[in-house]
């Protein structure tokens, strides 16, 4: 199998932004003349908020504020329901954005989290979908590839300054406190908490939704993994939060409609 880059474009896009600060980065039309595949729901979304700045007075679009807003207003407005990976993105901010609250964490922060839960695999974008469709094992050389998702994808969100604050938790959302993620191998608080939360989400929603390489596991044996693995891989605080809001889900609802029923109150 040939797995190949598209060749990332963030320098071209860095000058973009500085020499045309009053137009579009661009993602729009990447979406018909650079993919011959289905793009990715992350790049749709980050193509919208291309769009959606595009009127915006330079001072507004350097607003982390006003730039966060428009997030909300994409993720708000996407489907969580479009069957797997279409609906991942959405799903795991959602998520994410209820575990920040159920955390107390300030405003901001809420909307930092949602976002970069929103573009965390923007990379994905970059590598050639066949790799995320394989019905088998990965070999090395393309799970090399995998794991640079998360570069890619934070190389394509740099050229938004007021989004700096949420590169992080696209970068690193796949490290483990125990230093065995990636890319970087980070270890502890060396991982902020914007990614931290993100993986937490990320990693829920993928057990319990099927891949190509994998069947659906029940939200309850989920949580139990991310419960057995919490302060050894995942945030500790952040699982905890998962599991209150599950337990605040799970009074009235049979255990295998629990996850739908999240979504659904958090959609
Ligand atoms: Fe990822």
């Amino acid at each position: 199998m040939t797995v190949f880059l598209f060749k990332t474009s963030s320098n071209s896009l860095h000058s973009n932004f500085s020499s045309r600060r009053t137009t579009r980065l661009g993602f729009a039309t990447s979406l018909t003349a650079e993919y011959a595949f289905a793009p990715p729901t992350a790049l749709v979304f980050i193509a919208q908020l291309d769009e959606a700045l595009a009127p915006a007075t330079i001072a507004e679009r350097e607003s982390e504020a006003f730039v966060l807003q428009h997030v909300r207003e994409i993720a708000n407005g996407a489907d969580p329901y479009r069957n797997t990976l279409s609906g991942h993105s959405c799903r795991v901010s959602r998520l994410a954005r209820r575990l920040a609250e159920q955390m107390e964490l300030q405003p901001i922060e809420i909307e930092r989290i949602a976002a970069a839960a929103l573009f965390h695999d923007l990379g994905k974008s970059r590598i050639d979908s066949r790799i995320w469709t394989k019905p088998s094992c990965l070999d090395p050389e393309e799970f090399e590839m995998v794991k640079m998702h998360p570069v890619l994808g934070a190389e394509m969100i740099r050229p938004f300054p007021a989004l700096e604050s949420i590169v992080p938790g696209i970068e690193l959302h796949h490290e483990a406190l125990d230093g065995s993620g990636y890319p970087y191998r980070l270890r502890d608080s060396d991982i902020p908490l914007t990614a931290r939360v993100t993986t937490v989400a990320d990693v829920f929603d993928a057990m319990t939704t099927t891949r190509t390489y994998q069947a659906a596991i029940a939200a309850e044996a989920a949580l139990a993994t991310l419960r057995h693995l919490a302060g050894v891989k995942f945030d500790v605080r952040a699982v905890a939060a998962l599991c209150e809001v599950m337990e605040g889900c799970r009074a009235d609802a049979e255990p295998a409609l629990v996850y739908e029923q999240l979504i659904a109150r958090i959609a």
